[in-house]
């Protein structure tokens, strides 16, 4: 992917207005996927058009499956049930996306062929050996280079598990559940600690049981079916995330997210921003597909420096380098503990952020585990997000708060999952310009 765009901020200005955000990235895969297997056609409206659910649109395609769109976040799948997917001719190219390779691993597993699984640089270092090993235990051939992508899977007969989840991750309980609708017998997962709950909910929603015989427990039987439905994807938590903390340490800022999702498993951001004294208001709850959602409304202000609570960390994984850099704006020291799974993201989202944070002045002192910053006055400069999406993201939305011109190298994975971010971005308010 090319890394030769770079955005350059000007610093000041504030967010204002209305800003609709893109759909969710977690649950935009799932619907293709769960459309894909499902019997019927699924609609899908509001899907995240990013180039990670494209490349998860890219792999049922290769395995046969007729998907129309996506087009103004409109998609049409043509589900070919449970055992109509076929052998991919080529290698699934899944690009820098960890939940298409994950959760595909899982449903790979259980075919009757063979197929590969590759993705750029960055995915390519991430871990799999997470996935790897429940799988194996469920009797699929699964190797990696080390541990890591490319992976060959030669899809067999596959046996239910009981599995308890050695760290918090979505993707691996997803990985085993969707192998669990090939396995003979029941599959459970325990999981240590809650984590975001898209697969579950759709699973249920398209009709196959799925119980939870105690809190953070699952368990489905394999052979059921599937059946498709209308999916509304919800605007993403995490896209606006950028915004509520842009929005919320800017003062005059007054910024309206209509239809964001605030499933319980993803508001870690508003919990901590709010523990940061933020401004944030939620209106208008209610449902809509089967998942919760809400208009946020933020005003700038103030914040103070907060000591992240441990159960905080799986609900907002994706959002702590938004919550960095509201957290560089404070009033005091924020820490965070309990975070190495954020090592293992698209970067080394810890060593990314506080090298960035410390070329803009401000004393972050990165942990093993977690973060140390001294809220501070962010200075002018120019910072690598290491082709990292969020980490170009989020440093763009300190410019607002900053001395001097921000400047971005790397960007262009922005467009994995926010592929409008600019405008959006320079519409509600931030100077920022993209080379
Ligand atoms: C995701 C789960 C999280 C998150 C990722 C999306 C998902 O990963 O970081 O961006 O859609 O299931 P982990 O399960 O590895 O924490």
């Amino acid at each position: 992917m090319s890394s030769s765009q770079h955005f350059r901020i000007e610093p000041g200005g504030r967010l204002s207005g209305t800003v609709r955000l893109p759909g969710d990235k977690s649950i935009s895969h799932r619907a293709v996927m769960l459309g894909a297997i499902a019997e019927g056609v699924t609609e899908v409206s509001g899907l995240l058009e990013g180039k990670d659910v494209l490349a998860t649109i890219a792999a049922f395609r290769a395995m046969g499956v007729n998907i129309e769109g996506p087009r103004q976040g409109r998609l049409t799948v043509h589900g070919v049930g449970l055992q109509g997917l076929r052998a991919p001719q080529r290698p699934l190219d899944l690009g820098n996306s960890g939940t298409s390779m994950r959760l595909l691993a899982g449903l790979l597993a259980g075919q009757p062929f063979t197929s590969v699984l590759t993705g750029d640089a960055s995915l390519s270092r991430r871990p799999m050996g997470r996935v790897i090993t429940p799988l194996t235990q469920m009797g699929a051939s699964i190797c990696g280079r080390d541990g890591r992508p490319p992976l060959t899977i030669a899809g067999r007969r596959l046996r239910g598990i009981d599995y308890e989840l050695p760290v918090a991750s979505a993707q691996v309980k997803s990985c085993v559940l969707l192998a669990g609708l090939y396995a003979d017998g029941e599959t459970c997962i325990t999981e240590p600690a809650p984590t975001r709950d898209h697969t579950e909910r759709m699973l249920r929603a398209l009709g196959y049981p799925l119980a939870s015989p105690a809190p953070g427990r699952w368990c489905l039987h394999g052979g059921g079916r599937l059946r498709s439905v209308s999916i509304t994807v919800p605007a993403d938590i995490s896209s606006a995330a950028f915004f509520l903390a842009g929005a919320a340490m800017t003062p005059g800022s007054q910024l309206l997210l209509p239809g964001v999702g605030v499933n319980k498993t993803r508001t870690g951001v508003l919990n901590i921003l709010h523990a940061m004294g933020a401004d944030i208001e939620v209106l208008r709850e209610r449902e809509v597909g089967g998942e919760p959602v809400a208009d946020l409304f933020v005003r700038g202000g103030a914040l103070r420096g907060v000591t992240i609570e441990p159960d905080q960390v799986p609900l907002a994984i994706d959002e702590f380098p938004a919550i960095f850099v509201a957290a560089a704006t404070a009033q005091g020291e924020t820490v965070l503990r309990g975070a190495a799974e954020l090592r293992v993201k698209e970067s080394d989202r810890i060593q990314a952020m506080a090298e960035g944070l410390q070329r803009l002045g401000i004393d972050a002192r990165p942990l093993p585990d977690g973060m140390v910053i001294r809220g501070g006055n962010l200075q002018g400069g120019c910072v690598d997000s290491h082709g990292d999406h969020r980490i170009a993201m989020a440093f763009a939305m300190a410019a607002l708060v900053a001395q001097g011109v921000i400047e971005v190298r790397d960007c262009a994975n922005v467009a994995t999952s926010f592929p409008n971010f600019v405008g959006l971005a320079a519409e509600a308010g931030l100077k920022i310009h993209e080379s």
